[in-house]
């Protein structure tokens, strides 16, 4: 009596709890076009293989549509006793069109059905954050045709190395972003590969057109292997592993942005607009936009870490730990999607304070490098220039002065070889205009790396 009352409340809440344990719906409903889609596909391929018959797929088809709109007007209730999209889709299908509806699932599982709808809804989120990227390299480009000549300080150790342009700088970062954009698209090749058919694992008895199929939902490949087709999820992984680099990107312009628009630095302003203030500090312009992206690159790199966990050690086929897959896989997508966004719109709300940034070459012997450069144009090997230019550095340190201040008769004493014509070399603008190397902040270069970007992104 009193184990079966206890047996019964345990087996009662028990049951409950696994019940809401094991649904997927709050996460992903966000699926239901794509699973939409992936049963349209699946009801027409099986009209033209007579597995149904056309009344029934016109039927399923009508069906599924009105079931779309119901989702869309919140007509339906999402509970966890369906479980998952693809359960309330079927469930919600049946109560439009009958009993025909209970052909719907015939030759799939929901392993394949789910790896389906993934692979669309991800197929379409990549092309989308490729046009976004585009877009902000855009942003950056405009950036750099308007501030083509201002010369700022290039650092390395954070410490003032040697002159450079600005737009060079800003150019870094357009390599940066079109590797990630490379990424992406070379991602979508996996992405974009057809899974149904492959049933729960071992493919089906029907009669399945998998090519057809592909066809309709414009895949470009059909899956080779019905194991592989259920289990994999290489992709996501890759996806998400492209995300985080890009992300890194956005993180580290990020605090580039925040160190500018300190007063130590004073190099932009960002706008009204994309900052925010203090609500005790009256003063205060805070490079909230900036910072939230820094610190959301730390989720999107989390949700790497979760999915590669995730995956680890899972036996061939499916498992029901890649139900957790979703909730990283979303996440990334709407941070990366928003991040670039916010990024692009923030671009133009920046301005850049250009005496600013060449007076901060003005201090620090930035061009200590062209003092050795112009005693090696004067016949010294460089490890010996070098170090005379090393011995102008300490003892113009000594005089409070910098390289430019030296005197002529100064210069003397350290060699010989220095004339009046160092000052002219060991100028900021000179100091640009010599760096002609290819790939270098030499003002052709750069100009022309600018058109070149323009060009491929058809900007003017
Ligand atoms: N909700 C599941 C997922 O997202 C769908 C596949 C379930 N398959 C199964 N055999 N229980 O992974």
């Amino acid at each position: 009596m009193n184990e079966k009352l206890w047996g019964g409340r345990f087996s009662q809440s028990t049951d409950e709890l696994v019940e809401k344990f094991n649904a997927s719906i709050d996460v992903d409903k966000h699926l239901y076009d794509s699973d939409i889609e992936g049963s349209i596909a699946h009801v027409k391929m099986m009209a033209r293989e007579s597995i149904i018959t056309q009344d029934e797929a016109d039927s399923l088809i009508a069906g599924l549509g009105k079931v779309k709109e119901k989702i869309e007007n919140n007509e339906i209730e999402f509970s966890a006793s369906l479980e998952d999209i693809h359960m309330h889709i079927e469930d919600a299908l049946g109560k439009v069109v009958g009993d025909v509806a209970k052909k719907l699932h015939t030759g799939r599982s929901r392993n394949d059905q789910v790896a389906l709808d993934v692979r669309i809804y991800l197929k379409k989120e990549t092309k989308i954050i490729i046009e976004l990227l585009a877009g902000f390299q855009k942003a950056l480009v405009r950036m750099a045709q308007n501030h083509l000549d201002v010369i700022m300080p290039g650092y390395t150790h954070l410490q003032r190395a040697q002159p450079i342009l600005f737009s060079h700088h800003l150019m870094a970062y357009y390599e940066m972003f079109k590797r990630d954009i490379e990424r992406f698209k070379d991602c979508l090749k996996r992405i974009d590969v057809m899974p149904l058919g492959a049933a729960a694992l071992a493919g089906t008895t029907y009669p399945l057109n998998r090519e057809f199929t592909r066809e309709v939902l414009a895949f470009s490949k059909v899956s080779d292997n019905s194991i592989d087709s259920v289990s994999d999820r290489d992709f996501v992984m890759e996806f998400i592993s492209h995300a985080s680099i890009a992300m890194i990107h956005f993180s580290r312009l990020s605090e580039e942005l925040i160190l500018w628009s300190s007063s130590e630095f004073s190099f932009i302003t960002i706008s009204d607009s994309f900052t925010t203030g203090s609500s005790i500090m009256p003063q205060k312009k805070n490079p909230d936009v900036a910072e939230l992206v820094r610190g959301k690159t730390g989720r999107v790199v989390g949700n790497l870490v979760t999915i590669l966990t995730l995956m680890k050690s899972l036996p061939m086929a499916y498992n029901k730990d890649m139900q957790e897959d979703k909730e990283p896989l979303f996440d990334t997508v709407d941070t990366l999607k928003i991040c670039t966004d916010v990024y692009t719109r923030m671009f133009e709300n920046i301005k850049i304070h250009k005496e600013r940034m060449v007076n901060a070459c003005a201090l620090g012997f930035l061009n200590a490098t062209d003092l050795a450069d112009y005693l090696v144009s004067k016949g010294l090997a460089f490890r010996q220039a070098h170090a005379v230019a090393g011995r102008a550095v300490a003892y113009a340190l000594t005089k409070g002065k910098e390289l430019n201040d030296l005197t002529l008769e100064e210069y003397k004493d350290l060699s010989e070889l220095i004339e009046k014509d160092v000052y002219k070399f060991i100028s900021i603008h000179e100091t640009i205009s010599r760096r002609i190397s290819y790939g270098g902040t030499g003002f052709d270069n750069v100009k022309q790396a600018v058109k070149k970007a323009a060009g491929a992104l058809g900007l003017k």
